[in-house]
């Protein structure tokens, strides 16, 4: 069931538990999230951010085969589809192309900027009926050739943005896109508090999922965080496998070579990434 994730992130607020948002790729990533989301009766997000939409040729397509999908598949648990760190003019072409959520990312631009770009996309998504999420202070690492410093975004300029009616709001709090390096500070809590203090009812949105230690996770969910976003480690688990099922032969064996073989242990892996997740998001069986 494709729809905004208005509904099930004030649900996921309201029952201390996120739900997850997880990046796709191509038609094995979706396929996989889809799977598993309604195995476990999870609402879910899929996450595309816009190098990942122009791999996949473009917008258009990646909404027409989310839908067609939902519809083959008969997936029952609501489904968003949801633009990753949008650019202002990418946030357009995501909703032209039906997408049912944008991310408008103005955590570059002055705050001045950030505010009056995204209260003009809040106008726009809320009169479609589509969710909209906003950033404040960057969120540190590399995702897609975006790049951010990490930094702790400033709980009065969050409120300020959250304001403005977005569904959903994004702040950095030390997280990263990527894998965390081994000196890592972890997550500020004490940022994370001081925000939801400001923001209220806000759903709050944690980037760069991959990675966090799951009483960190646990702890965000309590402190107000109610949409996650993992991309790198279903990546990280699809490598893995794909070079096992290489590294030991299988491909030439027999039908091996057979892409439908070929892709399923990446396949695999990337479903029980989703599902470990989902269980520890507490998600599943709110969908
Ligand atoms: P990771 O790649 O670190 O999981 O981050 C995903 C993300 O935040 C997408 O916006």
């Amino acid at each position: 069931m494709i729809v905004s994730a208005k509904e099930m992130l004030e649900k996921a607020r309201d029952g201390k538990y996120a739900v997850g948002q997880f990046n796709i790729n191509n038609l094995e990533w979706t396929k996989s999230i889809l799977q598993v989301a309604e195995e476990l009766k999870s609402p879910v997000i899929l996450g595309v951010s816009e190098g990942a939409g122009k791999y996949m040729t473009g917008f258009k397509t990646v909404a027409a085969m989310v839908k067609a999908m939902d519809e083959e598949m008969k997936i029952s648990v609501p489904v968003a589809i949801h633009l990753d760190h949008g650019t202002y003019e990418g946030c357009y072409k995501c909703i032209k192309a039906g997408f049912t959520s944008i991310m408008f990312d103005g955590s570059h631009y002055p705050i001045e900027e950030n505010i009056e770009k995204t209260k003009e996309l809040v106008k726009v998504a809320n009169a479609m009926g589509l969710s909209i999420e906003a950033e404040v202070g960057s969120i540190g690492g590399e995702e897609d050739g975006v790049i951010g410093m990490g930094e702790c975004a400033d709980p009065n300029e969050c409120k300020q943005v959250a304001d403005l009616g977005v569904t959903m709001l994004a702040a950095g709090i030390g997280n990263i896109h990527g894998k965390y390096p081994a000196n890592w500070k972890g997550l500020s809590f004490e940022t994370l508090a001081a925000i939801k203090e400001k923001v209220g009812d806000m759903p709050l949105v944690l980037h760069g999922g991959t990675g966090i230690p799951a009483d960190m996770i646990k702890k965000a969910i309590s402190l107000g965080v109610a949409k996650i976003n993992v991309n790198t480690e279903c990546q990280l688990a699809f490598q893995e496998a794909t070079r096992k099922y290489i590294e030991a032969g299988k491909d030439l064996e027999g039908k091996g070579f057979d892409p439908r073989k070929l892709l399923a242990p990446g396949a695999e892996a990337i479903k029980q990434t989703v599902r470990d997740k989902i269980a520890l998001f507490g998600s599943a069986n709110k969908g």
